[in-house]
């Protein structure tokens, strides 16, 4: 069994909680694209993890893999295992693996990032961890890959061929273009390859025989649906395919071999950083949601922008992603609001949409077109079933679920594993 899974919309829509609440059910779960620019966040009893790079199923019994797709900061993942180590959880190379030819984030990756976002007049709000000149480096086939950090030799051949150009990148920028061959820098890193190296793995060999040996994969989204490089709102995205026929192309296994596509849909809408977001809201049922959802972005504090649900958006994620059933999160923090809106079109230049333009200025300037809907005043972080909801908050996932015209099969209403139950 292949199940797919991603956010439907600007990220941070649940999936690190609905990945180790399903991550039961699988034999492997894979991370395929973007890097530490994702913040997921996995609660089980009094313990929170938050997760960066090393994939959301790790607590249950599932081998977790990084695949060459994403683009991963060696020092970061070296964190993230202490971090765990501190806790008791020990991930061995039989328990994670790293595919060898992901892209490393260097630290004039970092640098560059840091620059440019600084130098932009038009800011996009990135998280500044040098994600997107970490794939711009994979395109132009100027990456260091997990398997040149190895060795000392490898790694130094590489960046002397490569520094030319990373130094007048760094010079142009204003930047320290020192950072590209310092040399306690490169002994780090190496040190990093060397405590890596027992981790590298062939990611997509991996998952297809998997496969093939009947076991099952979970390959599990970072960021969401309208942050998509190609399909996204550019140019406020991230720098890597988020929709779900990327898992396939970044794991490397072929789309035949897709069961299922489990979108993530938070019961509003939340953006962090620059970019259109048509129903965002700056009222008091903004702060509100903001306050009780905990809206503050994993990676870097930022508050979270909050708005209604957007139909429009979640219609396109829809069709770029082929859901085949959907995972409401966050449903509890809608309680005490009335009415609770729901964005049905967008009206621009004296037309109604049902769809969102494609162009981010046009999506920027659509009016949303609003239905009302009763609220509920219970708190629902203790509700275990669908038929203990209150009656408005069953009617809210019912007409949502009609208008999506893709079944819910999953409802949260609290941050705990506990606290998820099947429609
Ligand atoms: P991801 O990036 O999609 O994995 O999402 P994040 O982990 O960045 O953000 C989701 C946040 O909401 C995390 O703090 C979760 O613990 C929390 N969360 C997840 N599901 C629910 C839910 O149903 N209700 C509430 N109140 N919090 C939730
Ligand atoms: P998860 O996996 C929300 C946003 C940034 C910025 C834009 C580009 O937790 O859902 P980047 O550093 O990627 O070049 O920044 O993308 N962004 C996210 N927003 N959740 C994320 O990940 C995000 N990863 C990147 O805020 O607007
Ligand atoms: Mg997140």
């Amino acid at each position: 069994m292949f199940t797919i899974i991603t956010g439907s919309q600007f990220g941070d829509e649940g999936k690190g909680k609905i990945v180790d609440l399903m991550s039961g059910d699988y034999d492997l779960v894979v991370r395929f694209q973007g890097g530490n620019n994702a913040g997921h966040t996995v609660k089980v009893g009094e313990d929170v993890y938050k997760l960066h790079l090393i994939p959301s199923g790790f607590l249950l019994d599932s081998r977790v893999l990084i695949g060459p797709g994403t683009v991963v900061d060696p020092e970061v993942l070296a964190e993230e295992m202490d971090m765990l180590a501190e806790g008791g959880i020990e991930l061995s190379p039989e328990k994670m693996g790293v595919d060898a030819k992901t892209s490393i984030i260097m630290p004039y990756h970092i640098e560059l990032d840091v620059m440019r976002e600084a130098k932009r007049t038009e800011k996009i709000g990135t998280t500044g961890r040098g994600i997107g000149f970490a794939y711009i480096d994979k395109v132009a086939r100027d990456e260091i890959r997990m398997a040149d950090l190895t060795s000392k030799d490898k790694l130094l051949q590489r960046l002397s061929e490569l520094a030319p150009s990373k130094e007048a990148a760094i010079r142009e920028l204003d930047g320290n273009p020192g950072i590209v061959m310092d040399e306690q820098l490169i002994d780090k890193y190496v040190k990093l390859g060397e405590r890596l190296a027992p981790y590298i793995t062939d990611v997509s060999y991996e998952v297809n025989k998997a496969l093939d040996d009947g076991k099952s994969v979970l390959a599990e989204g970072a960021q969401g649906t309208h942050l998509d490089v190609i399909h996204g709102t550019q140019k406020f995205v991230t720098s890597s395919c988020t929709i779900a026929g990327s898992a396939c192309a970044n794991i490397g296994v072929g789309p035949t071999k897709v069961d299922s596509v489990l979108g993530i849909v938070k019961a509003y809408i939340t953006r962090v950083g620059e970019g259109p977001m048509p129903t965002e809201l700056f009222d008091d049922a903004g702060k509100q949601i903001q306050t009780v959802g905990g809206e503050v972005g994993t990676t870097t504090g930022r508050s979270r922008r909050c708005g209604w649900f957007d139909l429009p958006l979640l219609k396109k994620a829809i069709y770029l992603n082929g859901y085949t059933s959907i995972a409401l999160t966050k449903l509890d923090v809608l309680s005490n609001l009335d009415p609770i809106k729901v964005c049905v079109s967008y009206e621009l230049g004296g037309e109604v949409l049902d769809y969102p333009p494609e162009d981010a200025a046009d999506l920027a300037a659509c009016k949303p077109v609003y239905e009302d809907l009763p609220g509920w005043e219970n708190d629902l972080t203790a509700v275990k079933s669908f038929d203990d909801l209150p009656q408005a908050a069953k009617d809210y996932v019912l007409y949502l679920e009609d208008k999506m015209g893709v079944p819910v099969d999953y409802i949260s209403v609290g941050p705990a594993r506990e606290q998820t139950f099947r429609k």
